[in-house]
């Protein structure tokens, strides 16, 4: 995914540019650049890497001018050189773009019979190329943009910038978010409102298939069809668009750090003395079956919560990768409530199952972090999650408060099918409002939790597991730890380490067993002495009484705070979030922007 901004300015663009790019650098960061119109005259400056590079070029080859376009790739066509870094320019025509142009070789095979020739392996420069074709036809810019915008086919944002024209932008949405904002004598176009947040917090998000033609004072939309439409300017709350670490070394340990005022601030929005408030009808009376589509981080909420639904509930769930989910067109049985989870509410993959069920699916929820999301805006209901912007690309505060909204969800289903009773309900829900306070308990145990991740980034390889609701927070660590630390990691229902899995196991693989002290526990003890038994290093994440029952046989033990079971995966996870941080910082890794990785995957 990338991150696109422009701006019609009142003052020298380039420095607004630069700013709005590093609050969406976590978007991508293969390589950035900037264009602007100065006195009519088009240019542009573009840098391989980290955005600083563009910035220490601007420096030293300043670039003046009042309207600009920016943007910070993550590389889909073409690998990440400064040729293939956006803009993309062509004659009188730059453009930024998100996503990808699936009849671009179609394009340029057309744009190479008409004579025009490539600098780039990228996708995007064909747009350039086409429009400056219609240009070079006798066409207006905003005639040009759009005859290019009629031939283009896959999921885009796109940007264009015009030499000559000073006052003038034209953005276009199809499948990849953007949004407006509206300043005092300034218009600008962004990937998000954290992109824009200095700028303004007046914000019209554009809807699937929206286009804009922008000047300072004015903005015209048009529908997917064509057609001029109103479309209203919100204020965002700026606390949701902050974005700054803190004082902390990297966005994700303070993103781990906050987890226990975040989840309070949950709490506050869903919990009241009478008990959960999800603001909004989800479809959970008289569901007959629940269907769960996500990926990632958030593909391992839904397996958590698959066990709260089932044994809470009594209702059949069904958990399904999206990238399958959406080519496998599952028959979508009457009654089924499907629920999409999504930090940033714009993967693809997640996207694209939820249309799959629009119109199949009795109700359609969303739990995302991203109020104003296409996830959020294409549901019947949207829970918001609350955490606040994340910025590292390893999801943490998010994944923990997916769990809290999922875990209301499952309390919220047993209560309407008389599965708990209002006693059982209260008793549960003392239980989580206790939990932020469990989670500093946990983090307090960092410096024990570091140590052991010392000893973890010497590994090449890293076996996770877990059993019953412990399992998908064995697949949660295996991600976190291989994510950011490049240690190749792997997780398994202990239960499965018999059929195979064993094999890998010697003095040099590490296991973290992750098992508190509950009804499984017994069973784990023993697949970590058959592990044991085999030279294994375990690395037992437990409670006290589990210590005490597996003492002297581990290669190291991270004791938690006792937690009710239910409740145990929100728990468990700042263990495995904090390991693999650790491991990460050790090995020299780019923590929040690690190697060929982006915050959110919203291309195929
Ligand atoms: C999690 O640490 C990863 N960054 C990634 O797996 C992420 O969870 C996944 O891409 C889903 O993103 P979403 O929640 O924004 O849909």
């Amino acid at each position: 995914m990338c991150g696109i901004v422009g701006v019609l300015g009142t003052h020298e663009v380039a420095p607004t540019l630069v700013e709005a790019l590093r609050r969406l650098e976590y978007r991508g960061y293969d390589s950035a650049g900037i264009a602007t119109v100065n006195s009519g005259r088009l240019d542009r400056r573009r840098a391989v890497g980290k955005l600083h590079n563009l910035s220490d070029l601007l420096v030293h080859q300043p670039l003046p001018g009042k309207s600009g376009i920016g943007h910070t790739r993550w590389a889909t066509h073409g690998a990440p050189t400064e040729a293939n870094a956006h803009p993309h320019q062509a004659g009188p025509v730059a453009v930024v773009h998100n996503g990808i142009i699936e009849n671009y070789r179609l394009l340029r095979e057309e744009l190479a019979e008409a004579g025009y020739s490539f600098a780039t392996q990228t996708d995007t420069e064909t747009v350039a190329l086409l429009t400056q074709h219609h240009l070079s036809q006798g066409m207006a810019p905003e005639q040009a943009a759009y005859a290019t915008l009629e031939r283009l086919e896959g999921a885009f944002a796109l940007v264009f910038l015009f030499e000559g024209e000073d006052d003038l932008m034209i953005a276009a949405r199809k499948g990849s978010p953007l949004a407006v904002g509206h300043g005092e004598g300034e218009m600008y176009v962004g990937s998000d409102a954290i992109a824009l947040a200095p700028l303004t917090d007046r914000i019209t998000y554009l809807e699937e298939g929206d286009s804009a033609v922008l000047t300072r004072s004015s903005v015209r939309f048009r529908d997917a069809e064509g057609q001029q439409v109103a479309r209203e300017a919100k204020r965002i709350r700026m606390d949701a668009a902050r974005v700054d670490k803190s004082g902390y070394k990297h966005f994700m340990a303070k993103e781990i750090f906050e987890q226990p005022t975040v989840l309070a601030d949950a709490l506050r929005a869903y919990l009241s003395p009478e008990g959960i408030h999800l603001g909004a009808d989800a479809g959970l009376a008289g569901v007959q079956r629940i269907t769960m589509v996500a990926c990632g981080t958030a593909f391992y909420a839904c397996l958590t919560a698959k066990y709260w639904f089932e044994r809470l509930a009594r209702v059949p769930v069904e958990v399904d990768i999206a990238s399958e989910f959406r080519y496998r067109e599952p028959p979508i049985p009457e009654g089924t409530l499907a629920i999409f989870v999504s930090q940033s509410g714009e993967t693809a993959d997640t996207l694209a199952a939820l249309r799959y069920c629009k119109g199949r699916a009795a109700s359609i929820l969303s739990v995302v972090n991203v109020a104003e999301s296409s996830i959020a805006r294409e549901s019947d209901v949207a829970l918001p999650i609350h955490a606040g912007a994340e910025i590292g690309v390893a999801s943490t505060k998010a994944f923990t408060c997916q769990l809290n909204v999922l875990y209301l969800l499952a309390l919220e289903t047993a209560r309407l099918r008389g599965e708990i009773d209002a006693e059982g309900i209260s008793e549960r829900l003392d239980a989580l409002r206790s939990l932020p306070g469990l989670f500093n308990a946990t983090l307090e145990r960092d410096d024990r939790i570091a140590d052991a991740a010392l000893a973890l980034s010497e590994a090449r390889d890293v076996l996770f597991l877990g059993r019953g609701l412990m399992y998908p927070l064995a697949l949660e660590g295996a991600l976190k730890l291989k994510e950011i630390s490049y240690i190749h990691a792997e997780a398994y229902a202990s239960g499965e380490l018999k059929h195979g899995p064993i094999a890998l196991i010697d003095k040099t693989v590490p296991v973290v067993v992750m098992a508190p002290r509950d009804g499984l526990f017994d069973k784990t003890v023993s697949n970590m002495q058959e592990v044991i038994a085999r030279g294994g290093q375990v690395l037992l994440i437990t409670d006290a009484e589990g210590a005490r029952e597996a003492d002297g046989e581990t290669w190291r033990t991270i004791v938690l705070p006792d937690v009710p079971e239910d409740l145990a995966p929100m728990l468990y996870a700042l263990p495995a979030q904090l390991l693999a941080y650790h491991a990460a910082v050790a090995k020299g890794t780019d923590v929040d922007q690690p190697r060929n990785l982006a915050k959110s995957v919203t291309v195929e």
